[in-house]
């Protein structure tokens, strides 16, 4: 099979290298990559949203199948115009898509077939949002722009004034354009934070082992939001209880309320969980892999994920066997200095092969790129260093040895990523 990856960032990068051991395998390719993934993948310089020019080198090449990484192709419709040229992808239609792509409409499809979340309220006026968040007088509370906005779409205000602010960025100002045409006001939950990622094919739902994301820039959840500075896998507290009650009460739920709704999802659902003590919530729906949950996710797969993903694409994936290690991984992301707001790149990174030494470790890129035959700093996030082991502690430690050996100028990375020890089951 010749197949396309459509991103570049260290999710990507581990699909990529995934893929590349298929015997399904003849030829890998992906746009626009980076400098890891052009080990594996012959990377073309197209854009992930550019749509058009994505169908006609898939079409040219006689690409058998497209794998979409991120999640703003997918909500422009990338899935559509891929099958209305008659070629194969592996990502949600447009119509699907819209569980990541809008937040009110992920509130009620979840409002409509019962599956637990917090309860909300949705404004276009910010007037009236004001209004609201001041009869209502508790915080926190949580404001979210509707739309895609970079991971940075949630505030969780501790008054009123965070509130009037988030909703005058938001509504008025318009920082994440017409993603904040619309904001969901929701109840602050609490509790600990769980990822699952599912395959489905609209038929069947698969749930991947669990894992956990640290959001925070700093140790101790401190600092802004990022898009994800590591992550372990399994969770500490996801037991075989709490999975039972997650298909139940979600996973099987949200599968067949999609195709009641005539949005039949096929690809990856992620769920961004809260286990709280009235049982498991959804804090949001993703519309694919996570992103630095697939690196440690993937890294456990023992099955052949090209099967799986054409499983899924021919509504056959209840035939396919996905077998995981009975084992842990911890990825530590490597980012730049200043990350998430203002940071320098194009400085060179030195060690990443003396990390690979180590048995079980792999470095997948996220922002890199290569100048003169050597890996460079190209983004935020660089790197995303991932050990497996036997347990989740001697993953942490075999993942910091491997940090260890990486250097380059500026580096930030967190300290505890996975040994956080008060997560326990409620
Ligand atoms: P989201 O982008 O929807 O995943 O939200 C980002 C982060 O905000 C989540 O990972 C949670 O930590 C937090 N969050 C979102 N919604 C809520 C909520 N209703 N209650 C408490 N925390 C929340
Ligand atoms: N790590 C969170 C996400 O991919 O959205």
């Amino acid at each position: 099979m010749k197949v396309l990856i459509v991103g570049g960032g260290g999710r990507e990068h581990t699909i990529a290298y995934k893929v590349s051991k298929s015997p399904l395998l003849t030829k890998l390719y992906a746009a626009p990559g980076n400098a890891g993934i052009s080990e594996v993948a012959e990377c073309v310089p197209i854009k992930a949203t550019d749509i058009d020019a994505l169908v006609k080198f898939a079409s040219e090449k006689e690409i058998d199948l497209t794998i979409v990484g991120p999640d703003d192709p997918l909500v422009m419709g990338i899935a559509d115009a891929f099958k209305n040229a008659g070629l194969r992808v592996f990502g949600p239609d447009k119509a699907a898509a819209i569980i990541e792509g809008s937040k009110v409409y992920s509130k009620e499809l979840m409002k409509k077939y019962n599956i637990p979340t917090a309860g909300y309220e949705v404004f276009d006026d910010s007037v009236k949002a004001l209004e609201y968040i001041k009869q209502q007088n508790t915080y926190p509370t949580v404001i979210k722009a509707e739309g895609l906005a970079l991971g940075k779409g949630v505030i969780i205000a501790n008054d009123y004034e965070t509130a009037a602010n988030a909703i005058d960025d938001i509504m008025e100002k318009k920082v994440f354009g017409d993603s904040g045409n619309r904001v969901v006001i929701e109840e602050f939950l609490t509790g600990p934070e769980i990822s699952v990622l599912t395959f489905t094919d609209g038929k069947t739902i698969v749930p991947m082992v669990s894992a956990q994301d640290h959001k925070r820039a700093f140790d101790n959840d401190e600092g802004l939001n990022t898009g994800g500075m590591g992550t372990f896998s399994p969770s500490r507290i996801y037991t075989k209880e709490l999975e039972k009650e997650c298909m139940d009460n979600i996973f099987v739920p949200t599968m067949n309320a999609l195709n009641a709704e005539g949005r039949t999802f096929k690809g990856v659902i992620f769920f961004g969980l809260m286990s709280t003590e009235k049982g498991v919530k959804v804090i949001e729906y993703n519309a694919r892999f996570g992103d630095p949950e697939t690196q440690v996710v993937l890294s456990r797969l023992e099955s052949d994920l090209l099967e799986i993903i054409n499983a899924v694409v021919d509504e056959k994936l209840a035939d396919v066997d996905v077998v995981w290690g009975d084992n842990a991984a911890v990825c530590v992301v490597m980012a730049s200095g200043g990350y998430p707001t203002k940071y320098q790149t194009g400085y060179p990174i030195t060690g990443i092969e003396e990390a690979e030494k180590i048995p079980d470790v792999k470095v997948y890129h996220a922002g890199t790129k290569l100048q003169g035959g050597v890996y460079c700093t190209a983004g935020g996030r660089v790197l995303g260093v991932t050990a497996v082991d036997g347990d989740l502690d001697k993953a942490i430690k075999k993942a910091y040895d491997a940090v260890s050996k990486i250097d380059f100028k500026d580096k930030h990375f967190r300290k505890d990523i996975g040994i956080k020890k008060d997560l326990i089951a409620r």
